[in-house]
């Protein structure tokens, strides 16, 4: 071990030690997730290195280990055998040298003939200057937890002419025949643009050349790029974009494209675009291929103009759960939580061809919770081209507290209303969603202490949204908001706690 290594030893002992003393006291907050990644302690935002290394499942996030607020990020650590139960692990990388001392920021994980190998980004502050340098790195373990920064950082020192040097960040890497690949997040003149490299042993880098950037429309930078080959012959594309006005950050989009990449001119080219996740709350999604053949997503399910409600109990950030993607028939991508999280559910409760009508409320008295997993389809009839259902969540004895999803067959749009869910943010969100043959919506909808995910019509629009609602708010609804509707089946599970 070299002097720098040990310096960076002792840093991340400090920084592991730091979330881990806190975490007694944070465990205590009831809005801690059941199931969710989660910090131990202080701030979360990405997903980073999504990997599958010797037989289990490591997930590395952007981290601030000693304060909710502010500082400079360092990698967190955890990882699991199977999606659902994970454990702590120390701090992966923290900044300790020039090329990364502002921060560890955002990249990706390959398992290198049993190295896992991490590729990030170092931050570095410029005094007087509003813009950073960026640079990609690489840190090396054996066992997956201990990791050496190479000494030969950076592996890329400077931006393309194509990019700009204030936004180079979040390196992708992955292999295609016997190379290496990479992709860049970066803008140009407020288009956002992604940047693609090869290399033969991930430590010497070539430039290709702009592999996607915004046709206008997608965002002024990208973020977390992810280039990957998928089902059918295609590559999926995904991006994480910052919406610019007047020098302000005022929105992200999370936008997937499903195309064609040639890898001799560095060139992907769509046939599809969708929307990744269409919700309030979520950002910065990566993915991963696993041992079983799947490819996997997990998002920041927050966003960094969230009010932050948790960081009152000095913690904050959750990921989502884990998501597997398919290719639909059509072209478009489908994603549905993984099949693991089933060994969460108990007290099952099932409920089928319910005629409900408007003015009706409160006739599932029964069904109480906080973690809970619902699937429920509806039928829209013909007669009543306006009708409109609705679910109402975490729903408060006196009815002035609750969570309302609503589809409106009218508008033909589900709209997520958190208006009065509780503390932090109000308002509300519309996806566009067309009924499924027969007139059917089935909504999916994974609920834990703190969020709402709804999957809608197996997996063609995903909405991530968090809420802090009431501990004794517990209630569920399901009824017809406005005309008659059907609901042929109704199946929810109570959704048992495994994280800290
Ligand atoms: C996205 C992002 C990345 C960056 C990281 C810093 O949320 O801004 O571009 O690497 O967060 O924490």
């Amino acid at each position: 071990m070299n002097e720098h290594d040990r310096q960076h030893q002792i840093l991340i002992q400090q920084a592991t030690a730091s979330a881990a003393q806190a975490h007694e006291s944070v465990s205590k907050d009831y809005y801690r997730q059941g199931f969710h990644i989660m910090p131990q302690a202080y701030f979360m935002n990405d997903p980073n290195g999504l990997v599958y290394y010797k037989g289990e499942y490591h997930a590395f996030f952007q981290h601030l280990p000693f304060s909710v607020h502010d500082g400079e990020k360092v990698w967190g650590h955890v990882k699991s055998k199977d999606l659902v139960h994970w454990e702590y692990l120390p701090v992966a990388i923290a900044p300790s040298q020039s090329y990364d001392r502002n921060g560890c920021y955002s990249g990706s994980a390959v398992d290198d003939n049993g190295i896992l190998t991490l590729i990030y980004t170092g931050y570095i502050e410029r005094e007087g200057d509003r813009t950073a340098i960026q640079m990609q790195n690489l840190a090396f373990s054996e066992d997956g937890i201990v990791f050496h920064k190479y000494e030969n950082n950076p592996v890329i020192s400077d931006p393309p002419e194509d990019g700009s040097l204030a936004d180079f960040r979040d390196p992708k890497v992955w292999r295609h025949e016997d190379t290496w690949y990479m992709v860049v997040g970066s803008s140009k003149f407020g288009y956002g643009k992604t940047l693609m490299y090869r290399s033969e042993n991930l430590r010497q880098w070539d430039y290709i050349g702009v592999a996607a950037e915004s046709d206008g429309s997608m965002g002024q930078v990208w973020e977390c790029p992810d280039m990957f080959p998928f089902e059918r012959d295609t590559h999926v594309f995904l991006t994480s974009s910052l919406i610019i006005e007047n020098e302000a950050i005022t929105g992200g989009k999370n936008l997937y494209m499903v195309g064609s990449l040639n890898y001799e001119q560095g060139k992907f080219n769509s046939t599809f675009v969708g929307e990744t996740d269409c919700g309030l709350d979520f950002y910065a999604a990566q993915t991963f291929h696993d041992g079983l053949g799947r490819r996997i997503l997990i998002g920041w399910m927050d966003w960094h103009a969230a009010p932050r409600i948790e960081a009152v109990s000095n913690w904050f950030g959750s990921l989502t759960v884990p998501r597997i993607m398919t290719l639909l028939p059509d072209g478009s991508v489908q994603f549905t939580p993984a099949p693991e999280l089933q060994q969460l559910r108990e007290g099952h409760q099932h409920f089928e061809e319910v005629n409900l009508q408007e003015g009706i409320r409160g006739a599932w008295g029964d069904i109480v919770g906080d973690c809970l997993e619902i699937i429920a389809e509806f039928e829209l009839g013909d007669a009543e081209p306006d009708a409109e259902f609705s679910i109402s969540l975490r729903r408060s004895e006196l009815h002035d507290q609750e969570t309302i999803i609503t589809y409106s067959s009218e508008t033909e749009t589900l709209t997520f209303n958190r208006d009065k869910s509780g503390s932090g943010f109000t308002g509300s969100k519309s996806c566009s969603l067309l009924p499924m043959s027969g007139g059917r919506i089935k909504l999916h909808i994974i609920m834990d202490r703190s969020s709402v995910e709804i999957f809608m019509n197996e997996g063609r629009l995903v909405s991530s949204n968090r809420i802090y609602p009431h501990p004794n708010s517990q209630g569920l609804d399901v009824y017809a908001s406005k005309g008659t509707v059907k609901l042929k089946q109704l199946d929810v599970w109570k959704l048992k706690r495994v994280t800290l």
